[in-house]
């Protein structure tokens, strides 16, 4: 058991170049709680029965401020019950629960009744670890709870412990639940498809549950295990906002409710659905971490930490100079939409001699390079090289690579078989499948138990030879489809639905090793797009393919919707053919080129076939955002205008963290009624600074100052060239302080 302990502890954050000291307190009295960071207060107590009760979430309190104990809420009528109205911080499935559980779980005589109290205590380096029990039951639970001091983000995560002496099983785990008071709301999440992700809803909360999750056994590209919720009229920079982001890659679920006395409560973690974890005696179950915020500056305060957190606090730090900062990511180009599946020695050589002429930093070789690999319906699983597209094996190219200049990226998608594969003909139980039954497929391939130790070696010992025999600077590892049939034939039936936990922490346990072994290799997570993007993953990877849909305008949306939960640092966007192959839009070179340039720039267009002077605008281009880079990708991002519901215009700034340059970017979709571009009134620069303005492409109206402060830039505005008219214009300027 951990002790209690007692007495209020103050922590220095300076080791963590914090702005402000975190402060963790406990107040032996009244059973409380407390935890700040930034500008942020979370608070919550021991009510009079034991139970963990939510007290305040929100903008920072008084030092002195402080709580009597917890008072349930009462009892509604004979119909609510006390236990179900409280607000607890991880409420057992018993008692008279109605709301979303955090716990629910099936002992071995048939009981059903979890009610999880007040144990203990140990303060953390950051924060609290939490023991609850159930009052009968030695089902023991330990609440992590780790306050950033900077952002004032909660990571908050439950390990759950049977010390009964028959295995129970755990139907239902959350990472924790989160409790915002009675109220208007309106929930902000993200959707999609393939080639369609992020798109922002929002979406007024109502009685009752809305449920965002996937069932598929990864992130899943339909919905992204992020939220946002909007206080009554909060809107882009203004009103309180609460957030949160699950960090867990497989299935998952979000209940966001508005219960029956009108508080609201997120909850969110292991998707219930098919899970069943047979908890043996003396076992422990960690659940993914849910991270939750509070910005009082609206939905962009709110991304702004967000991002400042994934910058600080989740990314690797492959190859930084800075202890806090991941370096940016280099101007990549990829081969895929040039060349498909056929891919050459003399066809990759021909495409990286002209990316080095480019100014490009990496030259990444998509899929095709390896097994009986022609198309999708072979060669997953054998990761030998192809002797007849490389009869020298990969040596040769990766040589003129680096003799250009760049470093060199493979393609790989470790957990996928092809039927038509060596793999698969020796190991065909190796599948995630139920004996007996169909194996469906989906692009002709199946996915590998990764669940399976046999199957993690084997993963972890081909990455590892492809990265110790070749000089290997990336891997972009893709994962094109999702679970079905999702059994575990070597293990005995009841233990099957452990695929849903031991997979993915499989998942990380690789990439972790990878990493170890290969501390300069870099990996970007890629499924088909953006399938799996999540901040689970993103503690392994160092950025992600955000969709396979590179059109230019539909980009600007997806980067939009993209940005509210993630940092651009991670968002990856190649330029690639006009016409699109999607959606058959033509667009000129210059815009695809902007378009990109609001996040990790790359080029997958076939850029032999580019005319000389579409090689000096990209070049030029390349070169100018090379410069700014920083900026636009780790600095504070304010979305001047959206470029949702069909807006005949957009518009983005970033703002170097010191303040000292900021970029905007500005996209014209198609004029209407003869509208000149909106006035663009900058936000969070210096006001009584100076700064100086430049073109990266387009131009700002005549009479612009070359010269002004913050304070005109912010309140006068940029004014866009009279010219900025037509269908699909960009311009992009900088400003630097004097
Ligand atoms: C899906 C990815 O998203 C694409 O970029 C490309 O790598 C293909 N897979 C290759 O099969």
């Amino acid at each position: 058991m951990i002790k209690a302990c007692a007495g209020a502890v103050m922590l220095l954050a300076a080791a963590l170049g914090a702005a402000q000291p975190a402060l963790k307190s406990y107040d032996t009295a009244a059973k409380v709680f407390r935890l700040d960071g930034g500008g942020v207060s979370y608070v919550f107590g021991v009510n009079a029965r034991g139970e963990l009760e939510q007290m305040y979430w929100g903008g920072r309190l008084g030092a002195t401020d402080s709580f009597p104990q917890a008072r349930p809420m009462p009892e509604w009528a004979s119909f609510d019950a006390s236990y179900t109205n409280t607000p607890q911080e991880f409420a057992g499935w018993g008692a008279g629960l109605y709301n979303e559980p955090a716990l629910k779980v099936t002992f071995a005589d048939g009981n059903r009744d979890l009610v999880l109290h007040y144990l203990g205590h140990a303060e953390t380096a950051h924060g609290f670890d939490v023991e609850l029990k159930d009052i009968g039951r030695k089902i023991y639970v330990t609440l992590h709870y780790t306050m950033d001091p900077e952002s004032g983000i909660l990571a908050r995560s439950a390990t759950i412990e049977n010390r009964e002496l028959q295995a129970v099983t755990v139907e239902q785990a959350a990472a924790a639940a989160w409790t915002l008071p009675a109220g208007h709301y309106t929930l902000n999440y993200l959707t999609g498809r393939w080639a369609g992700e992020w798109t922002l809803n929002q979406e007024a909360v109502h009685p009752g549950a809305r449920v965002m999750e996937s069932r598929r056994g990864s992130t899943g590209h339909q919905a992204n295990p992020w939220f946002a919720l909007q206080a009554g009229e909060a809107n882009e920079e203004q009103g309180e906002v609460w957030f949160g982001a699950l960090g867990w890659s497989g299935s998952w679920r979000i209940t966001v409710e508005q219960d029956q006395l009108d508080a609201v409560r997120v909850t969110g973690g292991f998707n219930p659905f098919d899970f069943g974890f047979v908890l043996h005696p003396g076992e422990r179950l960690e659940t993914p971490v849910f991270y939750g915020g509070y910005a009082a500056n609206g939905l962009g305060g709110a991304s702004r930490l967000l991002h400042r957190f994934e910058l600080g606090h989740i990314l690797p730090r492959t190859g930084a100079k800075d202890a806090h900062t991941p370096k940016v990511r280099p101007v990549i180009y990829n081969s895929w939409e040039a060349t498909e599946f056929n891919v050459s020695e003399a066809g990759q050589m021909a495409l990286a001699e002209k990316a080095a002429a480019l100014g490009i930093d990496r030259f990444v070789m998509d899929d095709g390079w390896f097994g009986q690999r022609k198309d999708d319906h072979a060669g997953l699983g054998d990761w030998y090289v192809n002797t007849q597209k490389f009869p020298n094996g990969l040596k040769p190219l990766i040589d003129k690579v680096h003799a250009l200049g760049m470093d060199f990226g493979l393609w790989v998608e470790p957990e996928m078989v092809n039927p038509d594969s060596d793999l698969y003909r020796k190991h065909p139980d190796w599948v995630l499948h139920f004996p007996g039954r169909p194996r469906t497929e989906q692009r002709n391939q199946m996915v590998l138990n990764l669940a399976r130790p046999d199957v993690r070696a084997y993963v972890l010992g081909f990455l590892d030879k492809i990265l110790t025999e070749n000089q290997i600077a990336f891997l972009k590892w893709d994962y094109n489809r999702n679970w079905s049939e999702p059994g575990w034939s070597q293990l005995a039936p009841v233990e099957q639905k452990r695929v849903y936990v031991e997979y993915t922490k499989n998942l990380y346990a690789i990439l972790a090793e990878l990493r170890k072994r290969h501390p300069k290799v870099e990996i970007e997570s890629c499924s088909g797009g953006g399938g799996r993007v999540d901040l689970g993953i993103l503690k392994y990877v160092d950025e992600v393919w955000p969709s396979d849909n590179t059109d230019p305008f539909d980009r600007l949306t997806q980067q939009d919707g993209f940005t509210y939960a993630y940092t651009p640092q991670i968002m990856m966007a190649w330029v690639t053919d006009s016409p699109h192959g999607l959606n058959k839009r033509t667009n000129s070179l210059s815009y695809g080129m902007l378009s990109s340039m609001q996040g990790s720039l790359g080029i997958g267009a076939n850029i032999t076939a580019w005319t000389p002077e579409e090689t000096a605008l990209a070049k030029r281009l390349i070169a100018a955002y090379h410069q700014v880079q920083a900026t636009i990708v780790q600095g504070d991002l304010y979305r001047l205008i959206s470029p949702r519901n069909g807006s005949e215009f957009s518009a983005t700034e970033t703002v170097k963290a010191d303040k000292s340059q900021a970029v905007v970017f500005a996209f014209e979709h198609s004029t209407q009624e003869g509208r000149g571009f909106p006035l663009l009134k900058l936000k969070g620069l210096d006001a009584a600074a100076e700064y100086a303005l430049s073109s990266i492409e387009g131009k700002a109206r005549a009479g612009t100052p070359a010269v002004a402060s913050g304070a005109w830039w912010m309140n006068h505005g940029l004014e866009m060239d009279e010219g900025f008219r037509g269908d699909f214009q960009a311009a992009a300027f900088r400003l630097d302080r004097k």
